[in-house]
């Protein structure tokens, strides 16, 4: 007797997308069925926390019941399942930014699921193809409930992984508090039409400057989510020799030092870090863009020394993302520009009351796109190269759901052939990212600095 059971399929499918039209594609086909996971509760609250010394912070959002949402811990090719549970007065609903899940489990309210009102539930069941960092956060009255702290970390672990001797990871992201450590004004109208507002009070992992323990001499593999909804990072590391080695879900084709490397909200950064051999050492991770660089978290070296080799971390696993074929690809423009034009009307899951950004001069208002039009209509199996265009003089983290684009080339700068679900386009510059249009359904393409998503530059693209 053949058991043709869900795992069964899953490797067959894997097997298929080595040359042909993918996981996530036959993933999206037989979406919805229900996993055998055990499911993860994460219930929406309203709480106080300690982000500044001053005293607790009211009106801080979490899942669970207090401190920082969990980080989620997924394995690669098995299946998931989480229950959404609303808690608070605002609907809302969880996106799994860069897990390329079937379309009904993505979070979009509107375009894909309804919206979870208080007391509501929704059951969200996938099997994540890809190994990574990836992250979780709601896809209604974004900037409010990610501003609250409604941002949490995934981790999909393959077992294939090489052995670190520790693994740390940290959710960075910045937080308007007033000198009495209560919430100011989500944003300024005049800095939502500029970079986005910023933060006052900057963290990781909840915390100022967290001190994590690792091994003298040992590898630690520090994964890293900019959770925030404004502030772009140019990471270096000091103290230690440090590697890149996944950038955005996926292993780099090429290893380098992490120089000023700029990642913007939504984007994720893994790093092989060789601890220095003397115990007490301290190694830092630092933000060194702007005029206020930061040591955002500090690794105190433990013990003696393992006298590991940083050139010993083994390659990691290439995610089963198809290989666009450049051949064939049909080429989609698409132009970020500025705009004045279009007044959003209040949606239910809030507008900021303004429209400064557009993509092809259709600004999108909200955290659903208007649903008449999507900007492009793909053929399911068939290759695109994105040509996407900034026209503005601010820079932009153009995050799509659902599939993983290829980096082929920018007009700007020197790239390498990253596997991402997010691209921060600097001012002026122009990228052609290639995809497989691999998982049928509706997907948002937006930028990810929030009050940009939700002032104009939000789109979506329809694979059928
Ligand atoms: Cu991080 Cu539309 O999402
Ligand atoms: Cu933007």
């Amino acid at each position: 007797m053949t058991l043709f059971t869900r795992r069964g399929l899953l490797k067959t499918a894997a097997i298929a997308g080595a040359g042909g039209v993918g996981l996530s594609a036959m993933m999206g086909r037989l979406g919805g069925w229900a996993a055998s996971a055990e499911p993860v509760v994460l219930q929406t609250a309203r709480i106080q926390a300690t982000l500044m010394d001053v005293g607790q912070t009211k009106d801080v959002l979490t899942y669970g019941s207090a401190g920082m949402p969990p980080v989620l811990r997924m394995k690669k090719g098995e299946p998931f399942a989480a229950r959404l549970v609303n808690g608070i007065d605002d609907p809302t609903t969880i996106h799994w930014h860069g897990v390329r899940v079937p379309n009904k489990m993505d979070g979009v309210p509107f375009l894909v699921q309804p919206y979870v009102y208080q007391g509501d539930h929704f059951d969200y069941a996938f099997t994540p193809p890809d190994a990574g960092t990836f992250w979780y956060h709601p896809h209604c009255n974004t900037l409010a409930q990610m501003g609250h702290g409604l941002t949490g970390v995934i981790v999909v672990e393959n077992p294939a992984d090489p052995k670190f001797d520790a693994e740390i990871v940290l959710n960075l992201r910045d937080w308007r508090l007033g000198d009495d450590g209560q919430f100011i004004d989500q944003f300024r109208p005049r800095d939502a039409a500029r970079t986005g507002t910023y933060g006052t009070v900057r963290t990781a992992n909840w915390l100022d400057q967290p001190r994590y323990d690792a091994p003298a001499g040992g590898l630690a593999r520090l994964r890293v989510a900019i959770t925030d909804v404004t502030r772009i990072y140019a990471f270096r590391v000091d103290g230690a020799d440090a590697t890149v080695i996944a950038l955005d879900g996926n292993p780099v084709p090429e290893r380098f030092a992490p120089d000023a490397l700029l990642l913007g909200p939504g984007q994720r950064l893994e790093l092989a870090i060789r601890m220095p051999d003397e115990e007490g050492a301290v190694v830092s991770l630092r933000d060194v863009r702007g005029t206020k660089p930061k040591v955002l978290a500090t690794l105190r070296a433990t013990g003696t020394s393992l006298k590991r080799d940083i050139r010993d971390v083994a390659p990691l696993e290439v995610n089963p993302v198809p290989e666009v074929d450049l051949s064939t690809a049909a080429h989609i423009s698409l132009a970020l520009s500025a705009t004045a034009e279009n007044m959003p009307t209040d949606g239910i899951c809030g507008s900021l009351g303004y429209s400064f950004w557009a993509i092809n001069k259709v600004p999108w208002s909200g955290d659903t796109p208007d649903p008449t039009a999507p900007l492009a209509e793909m053929k399911l199996g068939k290759s695109y190269v994105i040509d996407m265009e900034n026209l503005t003089p601010q820079s932009h983290p153009m995050h799509l759901h659902g599939m993983s684009f290829k980096v082929l080339s920018s007009s700007t700068r020197q790239v390498q052939p990253l596997i991402s679900d997010t691209y921060l386009l600097q001012p002026n510059e122009k990228v052609s990212l290639g995809l497989v249009a691999d998982n049928p359904g509706d997907w948002l393409l937006h930028c990810h600095i929030i009050e940009h998503q939700k002032s104009g530059m939000t789109s979506y693209v329809r694979v059928v």
